[in-house]
């Protein structure tokens, strides 16, 4: 039996990840890159749908894959690559908008929160056709595993909506994926507004950015919004704050939420804070070392990815081919 096809992809939006993205997403990246047939993209096509900055984003780019490397995601056991390197997204993109019905994709919650955070002058038409981008992506490999937070789960929704009218108009031609919520992936909050999930992207942000200088990031754990309480117990409504501190220690040290109230008996908040500094700023550390490393090298971080688009294009060109036959290209 062949490995499962898997698909995922991030956007290089910010000049580094979040303990959100690592924790919620890119940790299962390299946990499934083994058993899996995996294709990881860096999105940087769904990056141009918001205000953005040619450098900053052509560095982004780079930056986001180096991060990749550093976390786990091997090159050698996934297909890693920039989107925009295989045209055939774009080319997939279009034909999927055109089967897409205006009033389907208006139903999008992401994009209403998107485009009144943009403001109405300045929502792009891609902006609101972002998720049937998303859906030619994981398409294009027929994947048959997404791994998404809960966010991204109408999307795949649409993915499957799509790919069966196109089977159904043009005969079998796309596997219908799945949304995967991958087993220990935590949501993350913010640590300012603890309501709130932590992003790399969107405003306020108490978020833990991986390449933080570890004062930085020892401070802003510090300063996390906690409860007047004392005890450090986990209780997702009346201590959201500390709850998240737990379940961050606990994802990154591997000890229960259980064993930690235990370890943290007769202790304050400051303690926890403390330790969870040490514990975050300790796991990072190397991670910080080797994006270093590879972005001191940037033209063989770049063959990486060429490699990687080249591979890609493999399983993308000949499912687009197919698609353009169909259609009657
Ligand atoms: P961001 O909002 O940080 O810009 P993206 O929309 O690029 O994040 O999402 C990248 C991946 O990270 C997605 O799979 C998303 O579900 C996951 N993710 C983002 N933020 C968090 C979080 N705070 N907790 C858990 N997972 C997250
Ligand atoms: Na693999």
């Amino acid at each position: 039996v062949p490995a499962p096809r898997v698909l995922s992809g991030i956007q290089p939006t910010a000049d580094s990840f979040t303990l959100g993205n690592y924790l919620g997403a890119l940790r299962q990246w390299v946990s499934m890159q083994d058993d899996h047939d995996a294709f990881y993209c860096v999105v940087d096509l769904h990056a141009i749908t918001v205000e953005q900055d040619p450098a900053v984003l052509r560095r982004r780019t780079l930056v986001a894959a180096a991060q990749l490397i550093a976390l786990g995601v091997d090159p050698a056991s996934s297909t890693l690559f920039v989107q925009s390197h295989v045209p055939e997204h774009a080319q997939l993109g279009w034909v999927m908008q055109c089967l897409t019905g205006f009033g389907e994709a208006s139903r999008m919650t992401q994009f209403k929160d998107k485009s009144q955070r943009q403001g109405a002058g300045s929502t792009s038409v891609g902006l609101f056709t972002y998720p049937v981008l998303q859906a030619a992506d994981i398409l294009l490999y027929q994947a048959e595993r997404v791994p998404v937070g809960e966010d991204q789960r109408q999307h795949v929704e649409l993915t499957r909506d799509l790919a069966t009218r196109f089977n159904g108009r043009y005969g079998a031609t796309f596997t219908l994926p799945e949304a995967y919520i991958p087993p220990g992936a935590a949501k993350v909050l913010d640590l300012q507004t603890p309501e709130k999930q932590m992003s790399k992207s969107l405003p306020p942000s108490g978020g833990v950015f991986l390449l933080d200088d570890p004062k930085v990031t020892a401070k802003k754990i510090r300063s996390a919004v906690t409860d007047t309480g004392r005890e450090v117990v986990a209780d997702p409504v009346g201590k959201p704050g500390v709850t998240n501190l737990l379940a961050i220690h606990s994802a990154l040290s591997g000890r229960s939420t259980a064993e930690l109230e235990e370890h943290f008996t007769g202790r304050g908040y400051g303690d926890l804070k403390k330790e969870l500094a040490e514990v975050v700023t300790d796991h990072l550390a190397p991670v910080q070392a080797r994006t270093t490393e590879l972005l001191a090298d940037t033209a063989e971080l770049e063959r990486v990815l060429a490699a990687g688009a080249a591979r890609a294009r493999e399983v993308a060109a000949p499912v687009l081919a197919d698609v353009y036959a169909k259609v009657g290209f």
